[in-house]
């Protein structure tokens, strides 16, 4: 969309012959607010370098200097930032907290929702938490002209919003993306580098997949030789070879953070609205703990950091009293790390052949009464045990579990298991119904389906990317055969990238770009209603700043 050009605005001050163009924007922006009212009668708000950012109330700081730094990125000018209102007449942003803002919402939509109203001489923005004026932020930034759009109205070109009244908030409370450091580890600077991409699309859950059988990333200090040893591998599977273990490159793989830099991530991202879900995925994918402490397998191993992928048949034995011992150890210091309500405990693709043969698994299913009954074999059973245990843990520090849908059933859409639906959300990755039959079954639940929103899965990598994104941006009804109440339990969507064949930050960022918008649109818009022409559009204008920060994304 052509920017607006406006003649010479007597309010200038910049004493030159030549006349300044105010270039205005448009609130066509990504994801598209719920109501833009225009005011083109009204004079629009030039930005200038003596226009200052005012916040109400000293939590808003943060917001005010990022708000200030992401416009002169954008705009090159550099605005003041200060506690506020003042009692004078400069034009200036204004930031506060409203909770009035959004009261007619559910408590998850109001969280992120905001007003913008513009004329000549303000810009207030409220909302109703820091999260919505951290989104009110973003969509004031993307509603300014680009750099290009300003350099081709002239060396003078100044950015101004055109006035206009803006109410918006988000469908989804939860709007995710996973990111897996396990099989490729990315180091903090470039995981924050993610969050800065997620927040640029509203989202605002950073989950954090830290552990799996080819690497452990986090550091437990009673358990330190997860990272001495657990955090390295040998090598990594060669393509076109046999999935043993034997045919891998040579090449170690080796890194964790230190805890200092989890919560440097951790504030990074509150204090850009994401909150941090990190992953310990148990009983299965486990291969890198046990190859730190052998005594938490069935057999006793000796087992190695795992070198190929897929999945392995070596995890936590569920028999012995010292798994739950370790289990609660590393949750209470993941909680110390990670402020969030939800810890993700995974439960995903654990197979029972070693339980099965286990003496210790095998005392505990028959100390638990355990038995086959209703399609659901007794060491089935047993994990959903574990997981329960684990759960209840989590819940008497106040936190929930989030768990794969594997844990409702092994590989079937019929739901055959127990957890506790207060205590446990479900994410759903198998299938689109996976996470209808969870929110159908009373569990809260996440929409991650692999066919639609794994962005490492390589048969939607070797689309072009028209049909890649349509693929996400076309996805089937979310709440086909729910009730209201069912789909009230579905908290959001979240994409997930697995990381073994990610090469590095651009390659992850390839596989990102631009299908996390497709994702941004539907997560805050809802799945209600799709304009595809007008996402791209949206998209068409986001991807100059896909450009300008410097961001790899995919355009064939
Ligand atoms: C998963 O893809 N195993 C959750
Ligand atoms: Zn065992």
């Amino acid at each position: 969309m052509k920017p607006i050009l406006y003649a010479l605005a007597a309010a200038l001050t910049i004493a030159a012959c030549t006349p300044a163009s105010v270039v205005c924007g448009d609130w066509e922006v990504l994801p598209k607010p719920k109501e833009v009212r225009e005011a083109p009668q009204d004079a629009p708000f030039a930005l200038h370098k003596s226009t200052r950012i005012l916040y109400e109330g000293d939590s808003l700081e943060t917001a005010a200097i990022l708000l200030a730094a992401q416009l002169s990125g954008r705009t090159g000018i550099h605005c003041q930032v200060q506690p506020g209102p003042v009692p004078d007449e400069k034009p200036s942003i204004l930031l506060r907290i409203d909770p009035s803002v959004g009261t007619h919402l559910s408590a998850a939509r109001q969280t992120a929702a905001y007003q913008i109203e513009v004329n000549g001489h303000q810009v207030l923005l409220r909302g109703s938490t820091i999260e919505g004026v951290l989104s009110g932020s973003r969509t004031l930034l993307k509603a300014l002209p680009s750099t290009e759009e300003l350099n081709e109205a002239g060396r003078r070109a100044v950015a101004a919003w055109s006035a206009a009244t803006v109410h918006d908030w988000p469908y989804f409370g939860y709007r995710g993306f996973m990111l897996d450091v396990s099989r490729h580890f990315f180091d903090a600077a470039t995981v924050k580098e993610v969050i800065d991409i997620l927040a640029f699309h509203n989202l605002n859950v950073f989950h954090w997949h830290l552990t799996d059988d080819q690497g452990w990333r986090i550091p437990i200090d009673a358990f330190p030789e997860l990272t001495r040893k657990g955090a390295w591998r040998a090598g990594s599977p060669l393509p076109e070879t046999p999935e043993d273990g034997e045919h891998h490159d040579g090449v170690p793989v080796s890194g964790c953070y230190t805890k200092e830099e989890i919560r440097e991530v951790v504030q990074y991202a509150a204090d850009r609205g994401i909150t941090v879900i990190p992953e310990i995925d148990l009983p299965g994918h486990m291969m890198a703990a046990l190859a730190a402490y052998p005594e938490l397998g069935c057999t006793g191993g000796p087992y190695e950091v795992a070198t190929r992928y897929g999945v392995l048949d070596d995890v936590l034995c569920a028999g012995k009293e010292s798994t739950m011992g370790f289990i609660k150890t590393v949750l209470t210091e993941v909680m110390d790390l990670f402020p969030s309500e939800y810890i993700h405990l995974g439960g995903d693709e654990c197979p029972k052949v070693r339980w099965e043969q286990c003496p210790d698994c095998q005392a505990k299913i028959r100390q638990l009464g355990l038995k086959d009954a209703d399609g659901k074999t007794k060491e089935n059973r047993l994990q959903s045990w574990l997981m329960d245990e684990a759960g209840k843990f989590l819940a008497a520090h106040g936190r929930k579990m989030i768990a794969w849908n594997d844990v409702l059933c092994d590989w079937g859409d019929k739901v055959c298991g127990t957890p506790d639906p207060t205590g446990t959300i479900i994410a759903g990755w198998m299938r689109p119904s996976s996470t209808r039959i969870a929110a159908q079954e009373g569990y809260k639940a996440i929409f991650c389906p692999c066919g639609y929103l794994y962005f490492s899965a390589k048969e939607f990598n070797a689309l072009p990317v028209q049909e890649a994104l349509e693929r996400v941006y076309d996805m089937p009804s979310l709440f086909e055969g729910l009730t209201e109440a069912e789909a009230d339990r579905i908290l959001g969507m979240q994409a997930c990238i697995w990381a073994e064949r990610v090469a590095d930050k651009a390659d992850l960022e390839w596989r990102l770009l631009p299908r996390l918008a497709a994702l941004s649109e539907l997560a805050w818009c809802g799945p209600f209603g799709r304009d595809k022409a007008g996402f791209l559009n949206r998209l068409n204008r986001l991807e100059t700043t896909y450009n300008a920060r410097g961001w790899t994304w995919r355009q064939d």
